[in-house]
C-alpha cells in the first residue's frame, strides 16, 4: 500500500504550475463520444480518474491514446458501440454518470452502472433523470444501474430544483444532438460547466449561456472533431494557495484563472495572507498573525465545497474561533476525525464545523478519507511538528496530478513510500 510521509514545519516557497481541471476533463472526455472524428484534448491531467475514463472508452471501442508527457489525449469514438460500459470501471468514479447523457444523446439508449466516487452521504441523481425524461427518455433505475432510452430526444425546458453540477452537465450532454431547443434553468455556473460548453461549441454544438443561471442548447445534427485545451484546475490552485498561507510561505501559483479563485483569494486575504493577482498567476504570502474567519461553502461563485477541508486544516492553527458551514453536501466532514488525531480542536454541529485554533498540530498516522479530505490532511502534515503518515492515498491520486512532487518542488519534506 502506498503512503505519503510528510515532515512538517517548512515554509513553502518557489513556483508551482497548476494542471488541467479534473472536473472539466471528466466531463469532456465522455463528451467525445458525441463527436464524429478525432478530438485532440490538451492539458489533460495525469490522474486516476482520467486513466479510468481512458480504459472505459477503450473498452467501448474508441481509438484512444493518452500521451502523459505532453498531457494530450487523442480520441476518436466513431467505432464506439451502443454497449454497456464495464461496470467495474464505471464504479470507480463519480463522473462516469456522464456516460448516461452521452450514450443517450448518441444512441438514444444508455445502460450504465451506478457510479462510485467520494462518499459524502447520499448523492442522488434525481435531477439528471428529470432532465433526461424532459427530453423524452424513459428512465429506470435500480440498485445496480440506470437505463435510459428514447424513440427520439426533443428539446424541452428543464428547471433544476437544486443547483447541481452533474445534472447541468449531463442534461447538456444529452441535449446537444437532440432535436430543437433545450432550456435548463437554475443551472450550476462552475468554471468546468463553461469549459464543457466551450468544448462542445468548438466541436460544432450550439450551447449558449454557460456561466449564467440559464443554459440554452439548440440541437445540431452532428459534432465533428477538433482541438481543445482544458482550463486550469481551480481546486488544485486553491490547494497550493492555502498550503502557502498555512506554512507562512511565499508561493507563485502559475497557470491559473484569477477570476475563478476570487472566493478563495478573498478568504485568504480576510485571514491576513497577502494575495497578489497577475494575468495567469497568483502569489500567496502567509503571515505570522493570521485571523480566524467564518466560511460557508456554496455553488460557484461562492467558496467551493472542494476547498473546505484545506481551509479547515489552515484554520485549525489560527488563533480564535472559526466556523465553516458546508452548504453543498449533507456530510463532508469525515476528514475532521483525522485532523483531531493531530491535535486540532474542532467540533461538528450538523453542517457547521466550529474550529478553535490550536498553537500547533502534531504528526500522526491519518487517512485520506476522500479526495479533498486527503488534500486537507496533507496540508495539516505540512504545518504539523514531526512526521505525518497519510494512508489510503488512492483518493488523492484520483484528482491531483503529482501532488507530492509539486509540494517537494516548493521545498516540502514529503515523499511517497510503498510498503
Ligand atoms: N443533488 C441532488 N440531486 C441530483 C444531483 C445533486 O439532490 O440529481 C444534490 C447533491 O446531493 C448535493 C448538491 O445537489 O447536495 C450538489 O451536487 P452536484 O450535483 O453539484 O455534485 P456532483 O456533480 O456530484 C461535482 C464535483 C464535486 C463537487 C460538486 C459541487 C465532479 C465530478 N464532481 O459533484 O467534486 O463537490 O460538484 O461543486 O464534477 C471533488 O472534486 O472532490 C468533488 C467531489
Amino acid at each position: 500500500m502506498e503512503k505519503i510521509i510528510v515532515r512538517g514545519g517548512r515554509s513553502l516557497s518557489g513556483e508551482v504550475t497548476v494542471s488541467g481541471a479534473k472536473n472539466a476533463v471528466v466531463a469532456i472526455i465522455p463528451a467525445a463520444i458525441l463527436v464524429k472524428g478525432t478530438c485532440v484534448i490538451e492539458n489533460v491531467p495525469d490522474i486516476e480518474d482520467v486513466r479510468v475514463l481512458v480504459d472505459i472508452l477503450d473498452a467501448m471501442g474508441a481509438d484512444v491514446c493518452y500521451d502523459r508527457l505532453t498531457s494530450t489525449l487523442k480520441v476518436d469514438c466513431s467505432n464506439v458501440k451502443a454497449e454497456t460500459p464495464p461496470a467495474h470501471l464505471v464504479r470507480k468514479m463519480r463522473a462516469s454518470y456522464y456516460l448516461i447523457g452521452v450514450l443517450l444523446g448518441r444512441f438514444k439508449r444508455a445502460d450504465v452502472a451506478l457510479p462510485g466516487g467520494c462518499n459524502f452521504g447520499s448523492r442522488p441523481i434525481d435531477q439528471h433523470i428529470r432532465g433526461f425524461e424532459a427530453l423524452g427518455a424513459d428512465v429506470t433505475c435500480n440498485e445496480e444501474s440506470v437505463t435510459a432510452q428514447a424513440e427520439n430526444l426533443s428539446g424541452n425546458s428543464v428547471y433544476l430544483d437544486v443547483v447541481s453540477v452533474g445534472a447541468t452537465i449531463n442534461i447538456m450532454l444529452a441535449a446537444v444532438l437532440a432535436k430543437g431547443v433545450t432550456t435548463i434553468e437554475n443551472v450550476a455556473k462552475e468554471p468546468h460547466i463553461v469549459d464543457l460548453a466551450n468544448f462542445l461549441n468548438a466541436m460544432g454544438a450550439n450551447v449558449k449561456g454557460a456561466g449564467t443561471d440559464v443554459i440554452k442548447i439548440t440541437g445540431v445534427e452532428t459534432l465533428s472533431g477538433g482541438t481543445y485545451s482544458i482550463i486550469p484546475d481551480q481546486i488544485e490552485a486553491g490547494t497550493f494557495m492555502v498550503a502557502a498561507a498555512a506554512t507562512g510561505g511565499n508561493v507563485l501559483v502559475k497557470n491559473v484563472i484569477p477570476k475563478h479563485m476570487e472566493a478563495v483569494s478573498a478568504k485568504l486575504m480576510e485571514m491576513g495572507a497577502d494575495v497578489l493577482e497577475y494575468d495567469t498567476d497568483i502569489r500567496v504570502i502567509g503571515n505570522k498573525d493570521m485571523r480566524s474567519v467564518n466560511i460557508k461553502t456554496l455553488p460557484y461563485p461562492g467558496f467551493p465545497t472542494d476547498m473546505q477541508p484545506q481551509a479547515v486544516a489552515l484554520l485549525s492553527v489560527i488563533e480564535g474561533e472559526s466556523r465553516v458551514t458546508e452548504g453543498v453536501w449533507d456530510s463532508r466532514f469525515q476528514y475532521i476525525e483525522e485532523l483531531k488525531k493531530m491535535g486540532a480542536d474542532i467540533e461538528v454541529n450538523g453542517r457547521t464545523a466550529v474550529i478553535k485554533g490550536v498553537s500547533h498540530l502534531v504528526g500522526q498516522t491519518v487517512r485520506a478519507t476522500d479526495l479533498r479530505g486527503g488534500a486537507g490532511v496533507v496540508i495539516a502534515g505540512l504545518i504539523a511538528s514531526g512526521e505525518t503518515v497519510i494512508t489510503e492515498i488512492k483518493h488523492i491520486d484520483r484528482g491531483y496530478e503529482r501532488l507530492v512532487d509539486k509540494f517537494k518542488g516548493l521545498g516540502a519534506d514529503i515523499k511517497r513510500v510503498c510498503e
